[in-house]
């Protein structure tokens, strides 16, 4: 490694996450030695000649209008491939943006998509309830059984949508599996990888074609965010950047951008706090007479433990757990916690905990979403006043 710090990093030069978090895929020479990147908040960009201007339009040699191309989103942008291990990225103005973007970058009107069961709740609802609308049809299979997901791919199938872990019933989807799979029949494959990041998880290196994420979670880490990135091969996303990214114009703002820049350079250290919380903490929970059940990749009691430790670093700090009593008790333990915020979202500093009521969860049977299930976001505090505050709430419900 060159004592400067390479601007994008060269291919053959291997650095640790945490170094990449810091100083790849930003130029502080070219910002006169500033540290963070400038934000660029200008919504268009001049030049001295119209040839100019031609030409920077035909080679991108620099932005001419933000919803296109703006600095400091592209820092990001090259930042977050490099942590994925891909070739490029953009980023969006939600997570959602950058999931819609992702699956209308693969299917058109009369495609069909197979779909994890275990997904976020508003991917569900893209897929389901909005995508038919412009004839895109989804099948929702399970996919801790490659039989059931070979069984439901169609002649028209084109994208095999997987979320691993997946939110809310942490099912593991074998991701050198699905890939070989995908690739026996000519499909797409896009995962969701919030949940793990790529310091616990990337999935392109086991072949998926395409990686998204809401940035609002772990990447940015600090709840003041809402942003979501999408991440492939150079081909990929250059057809995305002149399509979706532009035509349906999601975009992130700068600021936003440099927001979630502030938050990786810390990502590789907060990870691993919220790998050990998580492992510590929901060891211990499974330990407490009034809790059911544990859903945590980590655990050996985990179905799936094998293979979730076979293709991730780590478990991060978000699971779900079972309390007994039902739905009433759920409510009435979240309601004892002092320091866990009670709300949707998670991944970022603060604790947060959220009863699931399966009568608003699809598959909820098929999941084992039932009553007394609760959704714990794991912060950075200390893991034993977090101990302490889930001790007491487990108490009023004893
Ligand atoms: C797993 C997962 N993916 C995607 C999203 C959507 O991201 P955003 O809220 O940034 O649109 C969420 C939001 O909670 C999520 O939990």
């Amino acid at each position: 490694m060159t004592r400067r710090a390479p601007s994008v990093r060269p291919k053959e030069i291997q650095l640790g996450f945490q170094t990449d978090c810091t100083v790849t895929g930003e130029d502080r020479q070219a910002y006169l030695g500033s540290i963070p990147p400038p934000i660029y908040e200008s919504s268009t960009f001049v030049f001295p000649t119209y040839g100019d201007f031609r030409n920077a339009g035909r080679t991108r040699s620099r932005p001419l209008y933000t919803r296109g191309d703006n600095p400091t989103v592209r820092v990001l942008e090259r930042k977050v491939a490099t942590l994925e291990h891909g070739e490029d990225a953009r980023a969006f103005g939600s997570g959602m943006a950058a999931i819609a973007a992702g699956v209308l970058s693969v299917a058109r009107a009369g495609d069909h998509v197979v779909a994890v069961r275990s997904i976020y709740g508003n991917a569900h609802r893209l897929l389901h309830g909005y995508l038919p609308r412009v004839g895109i049809e989804t099948t929702f299979a399970d996919f801790t059984d490659l039989g059931a997901v070979e069984a439901a791919i169609r002649p028209n199938t084109r994208l095999l949508y997987l979320e691993s872990p997946g939110n809310p019933a942490m099912h593991i989807v074998d991701l050198e599996a699905v890939a070989a799979l995908a690739r026996r029949h000519g499909l797409v494959t896009l995962i969701d990888n919030t949940l793990a990041t790529p310091y616990n998880q990337r999935p392109l290196e086991s072949g998926i074609d395409l990686v998204v994420h809401s940035a609002s979670k772990y990447l940015s880490g600090h709840s003041d965010v809402v942003a979501g990135v999408l991440i492939g091969n150079r081909e990929g996303i250059e057809t995305i950047t002149g399509s979706e990214h532009r035509d349906l114009g999601g975009i992130i703002g700068p600021f936003e951008a440099w927001l979630i820049l502030r938050g990786i350079r810390t990502l590789g250290l907060r990870m691993q706090a919220h790998n050990a919380a998580g492992m510590k903490i929901a060891r211990w929970l499974e330990d407490q007479p009034q809790v059911e059940r544990v859903l945590y990749a980590g655990l050996d009691s985990h179905p799936q433990h094998e293979l979730a430790a076979r293709q991730m670093r780590g478990f991060s700090s978000m699971f779900s757990i079972v309390v007994r009593g039902g739905q009433d008790a759920a409510i009435r333990f979240v309601d004892a916690l002092q320091l866990f915020g009670i709300g949707v979202s998670w991944g970022g500093f603060e604790s947060l905990a959220l009863p699931i009521d399966p009568c608003e969860t699809p598959d909820a049977k098929e999941l084992g979403v039932v009553p007394g299930f609760v959704r714990l976001s794991l912060g950075l505090e200390d893991v034993d006043d977090l101990m302490e505050d889930l001790h007491a709430g487990l108490k009023d419900i004893a």
